[in-house]
């Protein structure tokens, strides 16, 4: 849930949002830049992400998406609205933007409570946004970079790498780790339609649902199969299935191969252009949508 407050600082608006349930209410940003000379091998990385590229400019025009699925453009209309393109790019195939009905676009005033456009600047960039005197959103670092996971770093900097200033998320349990993820990738706990193809794309509430995760005390988390300073790997996930499954008993397929996840975590289309990895890992007898 966001909580926003608008305040007035030497005759400028200032308008600041915080996550709430997060880690991150308090500290100074440093900007992802700073981190990179004593840990250059996470930023190397890092850089390559689609966390990194979730949210670029180009002149006027907010790009939203890395373009590794979609990308989004989003545009200032005025001091009270911003337009949400009726057209996005999918890998080079311009179509309609989910979720629209024509190809108009869709306004969002700045404004409103629980502001929408606000939130989109929120889960794509890093650290608090700010409105400018004729109400442009500026957001603190573009992307999903360091401290959007990590939370403000200055004070850990300050202090030549103490580690009691910094959060490292590496010992959260699986349910803490879905938490923590799903603060942008969406939580656990949410009423979900499993009809819904387009639900799919919301990880932490699909993995929650599998016997892997439910029955493995924790041990399974979003990072047993992600490294979170690189891009998707794109291969090597059965080796982690094998971790718990040596032997698995298969009687009425062949699997001679093929991959584990091609069969126990199919790919879901909601729409021609986009596909989602179904996280609810299971034995999927009617189609993709769930086991
Ligand atoms: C001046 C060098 C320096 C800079 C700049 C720096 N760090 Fe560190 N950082 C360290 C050192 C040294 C450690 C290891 C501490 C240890 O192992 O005792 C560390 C550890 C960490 C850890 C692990 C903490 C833990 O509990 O294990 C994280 C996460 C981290 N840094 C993130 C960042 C981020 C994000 C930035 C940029 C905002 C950053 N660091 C900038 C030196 C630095
Ligand atoms: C601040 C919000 C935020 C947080 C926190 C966050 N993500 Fe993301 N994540 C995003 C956004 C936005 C994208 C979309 C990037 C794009 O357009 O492809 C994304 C994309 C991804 C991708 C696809 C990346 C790629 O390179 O193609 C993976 C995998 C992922 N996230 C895993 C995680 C995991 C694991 C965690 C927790 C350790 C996490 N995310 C935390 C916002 C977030
Ligand atoms: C609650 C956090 C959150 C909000 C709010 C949010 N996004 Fe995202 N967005 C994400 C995450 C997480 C992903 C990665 C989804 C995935 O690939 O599974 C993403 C992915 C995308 C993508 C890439 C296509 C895709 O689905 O992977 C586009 C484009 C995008 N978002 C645009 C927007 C726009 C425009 C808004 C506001 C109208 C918005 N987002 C609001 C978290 C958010
Ligand atoms: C999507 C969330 C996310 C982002 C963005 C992110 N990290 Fe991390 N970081 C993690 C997680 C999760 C761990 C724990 C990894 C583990 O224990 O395997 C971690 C661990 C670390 C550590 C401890 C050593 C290690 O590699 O395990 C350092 C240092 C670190 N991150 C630095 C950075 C820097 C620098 C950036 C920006 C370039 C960054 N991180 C961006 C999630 C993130
Ligand atoms: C951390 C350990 C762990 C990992 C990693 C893991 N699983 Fe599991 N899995 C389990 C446990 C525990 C069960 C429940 C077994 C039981 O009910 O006796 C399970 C159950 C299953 C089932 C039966 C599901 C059902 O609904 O009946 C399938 C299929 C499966 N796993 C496939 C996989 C695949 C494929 C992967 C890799 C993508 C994987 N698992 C990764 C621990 C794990
Ligand atoms: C058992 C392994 C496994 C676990 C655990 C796992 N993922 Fe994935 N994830 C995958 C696979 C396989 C893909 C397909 C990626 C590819 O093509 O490289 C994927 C893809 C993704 C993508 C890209 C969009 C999509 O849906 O295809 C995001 C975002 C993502 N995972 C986030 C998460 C988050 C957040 C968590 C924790 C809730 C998580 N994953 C846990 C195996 C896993
Ligand atoms: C061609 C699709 C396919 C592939 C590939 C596949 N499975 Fe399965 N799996 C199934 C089906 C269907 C079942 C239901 C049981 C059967 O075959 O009779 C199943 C059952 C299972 C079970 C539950 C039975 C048990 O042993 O507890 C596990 C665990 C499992 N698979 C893991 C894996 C792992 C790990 C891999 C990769 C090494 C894999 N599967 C590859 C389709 C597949």
């Amino acid at each position: 849930m966001l909580y926003s407050s608008i305040t007035k600082k030497g005759g400028r608006l200032t308008l600041t949002l915080f996550l709430l349930g997060s880690t991150f209410l308090f500290g100074q940003y440093a900007g992802s830049e700073a981190c990179k000379a004593c840990h250059a091998q996470q930023w190397d990385g890092q850089a390559k992400s689609g966390h990194a590229k979730a949210l670029s400019r180009n002149a006027t025009t907010w790009n939203f998406g890395a373009g590794i699925q979609a990308i989004t453009p989003v545009s200032q209309l005025d001091d009270q609205f911003y337009l949400e393109h009726g057209q996005s790019d999918f890998k080079g195939v311009k179509a309609k933007t989910p979720g629209h009905v024509n190809t108009d676009g869709v306004k969002y005033r700045i404004t409103d409570p629980g502001s929408q456009i606000m939130k989109c600047f929120q889960c794509h960039s890093t650290g608090p946004l700010t409105l400018t005197a004729d109400f442009a959103i500026q957001p603190t670092e573009l992307g999903v970079r360091c401290e959007s996971c990590h939370g403000p770093g200055a004070e850990h900097i300050e202090r030549g790498g103490a580690k009691t200033a910094i959060f490292n998320p590496g010992q959260l349990n699986g349910s803490a780790m879905n938490d923590y993820c799903g603060s942008c990738h969406r939580k656990p706990g949410e009423d979900t339609d499993w009809r819904e193809a387009w639900n799919v794309r919301h990880q932490p509430i699909y993995l929650n649902q599998s016997k892997c995760f439910q029955k493995s005390e924790g041990a399974l988390t979003c990072i047993s199969c992600h490294k979170p300073h690189e891009a998707l790997a794109r291969s090597g996930y059965d080796a982690v299935c094998s971790g718990c499954h040596a032997k698995p008993a298969h009687k009425a397929v062949a699997v001679a191969g093929k991959t584990c996840v091609g069969c126990h975590m199919p790919v879901v289309k909601p729409q021609p252009n986009l596909g989602f990895t179904n996280h609810w890992i299971g034995i999927y007898r009617k189609g993709p949508l769930r086991p």
